[in-house]
């Protein structure tokens, strides 16, 4: 092994030679002549002229390539006690037979598909029967409730919304349908056609002329024809994400089909050290995008195996779930969150469950959507006695933006830092004035333009917002909302969000978003949200409400950990509300929740000086620390 940084510079000064060398692995309809149109800068197009079908590349060209009958997806769910195995042959049967049923529902190519589901094959095999068809999906998180689907639904204007009756939660079953239907009321979006799959767990109650039971239509051929895959322009979307930003207002990621197919490709060879046949399981969901690029995507379009685990790494049923379900099925990389890992820590701090299980086909344990915290790493690196390696990178980069590659070179590991920038990604350190930062000065974390393949080209529907987002603080540089610095050696430090989105058990949460529902209740005068440093959760959200004169504070908190969970969902893990006689800001009225988070984390914070009244910090500092 050798070559990192031969390679990483020559992405950088030859892209397009770089790039075009990697497109090989593709299996392209019609090849690209050209590999980046960098013509209407700041915007960026990869392989222009290329042609091609994501889902043909995942399924088709395997089982044409001698894979047929290797296991493509291995279904794990402990909450209800089922596994089941799909070869190659039988994902693309069941796939190209639900691109069937939607293109009788109507789904063409460029059309828009909405996927709320938990986590079971058919969530995959709606993603993959979209790609089939040139359609878009855009997969939305269970545990988001009513209202933040609606928003989601009214930004992707879905043709067909695809959804089962329930999710299995360890404690309880979440009923998804009715979460649906409330979403569909909501929305202003006119949703005609809902496919939902029927688990025996809880069926629901379908609406006649709306709902097609998933079931029925795949029993017959004239409800699901098989259909042949639609070669769609490289540049075409294959889905949209929609992901938390600075306001409220989720931002649809869009992600290509060309590039997206061969950076998922490289990297999970060098990143990764996958080849075909080699069983890979991410533990995370595919409501998130780790789930789309390493559950769904970057596993099958290389011939890998995956696994969909439907459980927790705790209490279904114990601290040694991940462990089995490793060893059973003979994983040899695995990828969760830190968050996952504190959480069987805590029950298992020994790692005493290790023992009872054969881990010897695992090579790696990958950690990313969060940083990997020193602690963690030091305990599930002298537990396992592999390789543990945290790599950075966001819903926007759909890939590393900076890792520890280990099928090309293993570097050095750090612990606190996500090791080297990947290939094509020009990562710099930037001051507030566009200056670069020196070697371990913590600055904003910017990568050049072009970002390489595979990245967002742009927001759904919204150009403009994609530049102000990202493109306009730093001309020239994407902003990737992260700090952090680089040290000596050139090795990456991310230390955390410089905007107000919070990390939540790996989860991606606004504190704009809870803040909008606390502002509604009739009580409330004003409110602020921080994410305060939480054991196992890495963050959870902490909220500061004043009230309207006159209003009581009786049973306020619950009221709003009630409404944030009807609203947002159970996922946002709100449960604190603090009243307070006013909220420290700027003399320009901007409320310093940096300078709260820090005092409720226990750091001696510098009190701006633009505040408008310092007495308003001190009279918190109490109850923040608290
Ligand atoms: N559908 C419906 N509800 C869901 C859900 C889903 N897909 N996922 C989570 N929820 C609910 C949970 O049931 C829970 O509800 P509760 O408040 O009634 O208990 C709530 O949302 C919070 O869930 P979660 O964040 O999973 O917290 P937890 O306390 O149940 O478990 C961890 C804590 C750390 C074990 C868990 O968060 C975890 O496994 N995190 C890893 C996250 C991850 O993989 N992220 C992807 C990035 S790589
Ligand atoms: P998401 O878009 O949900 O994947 O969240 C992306 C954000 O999670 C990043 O902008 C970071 O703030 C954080 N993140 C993800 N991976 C890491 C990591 N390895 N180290 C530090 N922060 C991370």
């Amino acid at each position: 092994m050798g070559g990192y940084r031969e390679l990483f510079e020559a992405s950088l000064a030859d892209p397009a030679s770089f790039w075009a060398d990697a497109a090989a692995a593709v299996t392209w309809t019609r090849e690209p002549q050209q590999v980046l149109d960098d013509t209407n800068p700041p915007f960026y197009r990869w392989f222009p002229d290329g042609e091609l079908n994501t889902c043909a590349n995942a399924l088709d060209r395997h089982v044409e390539g001698g894979r047929a009958e290797q296991p493509a997806l291995i279904y794990d769910s402990p909450v209800t006690g089922s596994q089941r195995t799909y070869t190659y042959r039988e994902l693309l049967d069941e796939t190209q037979r639900f691109a069937g049923a939607l293109a009788n529902l109507g789904v063409g190519k460029g059309d828009c598909v909405v996927i709320y589901m938990p986590m079971v094959p058919e969530a995959v095999i709606a993603m993959l029967a979209c790609a089939r068809l040139g359609a878009v999906h855009s997969v939305v998180f269970g545990g988001f409730a009513a209202h933040e689907l609606a928003a989601r639904i009214d930004d992707a204007r879905p043709v067909v919304v695809v959804s089962a009756s329930c999710g299995v939660e360890p404690t309880r079953t979440v009923d998804y349908k009715p979460m649906l239907d409330a979403a569909l009321e909501i929305a202003e979006h006119d949703t005609a056609t809902c496919v939902i799959l029927q688990r025996e767990q809880r069926p629901s109650e379908l609406i006649t002329g709306r709902d097609h039971d998933w079931r029925e239509l795949m029993a017959s051929e004239d409800t699901a024809p098989p259909h042949a895959p639609v070669p769609v322009a490289a540049n075409d979307p294959l889905y949209v994400l929609y992901t938390s930003g600075t306001t409220g207002k989720p931002k649809g990621i869009v992600r290509d089909n060309g590039g997206h197919a061969v950076a998922l490709l490289w990297s999970m060879r060098n990143i990764y050290d996958t080849e075909p046949g080699d069983v890979y399981w991410a533990a995370s969901d595919v409501g998130w995008v780790v789930g789309h690029s390493y559950i769904v995507y970057g596993p099958l379009l290389l011939g890998a195996t995956t696994v969909l685990y439907e459980g927790k790494p705790v209490g279904t049923p114990d601290a040694g779930a991940f462990w089995r379900v490793a060893a059973e099925h003979r994983v040899k990389v695995m990828f969760t969150a830190p968050t996952a890992i504190r959480a069987i820590k805590k029950e298992d701090p020994d790692g005493a469950a290790l023992a009872q299980y054969d881990l010897s086909a695992l090579r790696y344990l990958f950690q990313a959507g969060e940083r990997l915290d020193p602690g963690t790493y030091h305990w599930a690196s002298e537990r396992l006695g592999i390789p543990v390696v945290d790599h950075w990178w966001q819903t926007e980069t759909g890939w590393s933006i900076a890792a520890n590659p280990m099928g090309l070179e293993v570097h050095e590991v750090k612990p606190g830092s996500a090791t080297v920038p990947m290939p094509g990604y020009d990562v710099r350190i930037l001051r507030p004035d566009g200056s670069r930062c020196d070697a371990n000065e913590e600055g904003a974390i910017c990568v050049r333009l072009p970002l390489p393949p595979g990245t967002l080209p742009t927001l759904w529907g919204d150009d403009d917002r994609y530049v102000a987002a990202y493109l306009s603080a730093f001309d020239g540089y994407y902003l990737t909302g992260d700090g952090g610095y680089l040290d000596e050696d050139g090795h990456l430090f991310v230390m955390g969000r410089t905007d107000d989105v919070i990390n939540v058990a790996g989860h991606r949460l606004s504190t704009g978003s809870i803040e909008a529902v606390l502002a509604t209740h009739p009580a409330v005068a004003e409110c602020a949200v921080i994410g305060v440093a939480d054991d196992v959760k890495g963050q959870v959200p902490r909220g500061l409400v004043v009230l309207k004169a006159g209003a009581s504070a009786d049973r306020l908190e619950d009221e709003l950990v009630a409404a944030v969970r009807e609203n947002i969902g159970a996922v946002a893990s709100f449960k604190t509300v603090d009243v307070v006689a006013a909220l420290p800001k700027t003399r320009s009225g901007k409320i310093l929740r940096k300078t709260m988070r820090g005092i409720a984390d226990g750091r001696e914070e510098p009190v701006p000086s633009t505040i408008e009244d310092p007495g308003v910090l001190d009279k918190l500092k109490p109850i923040l620390r608290a």
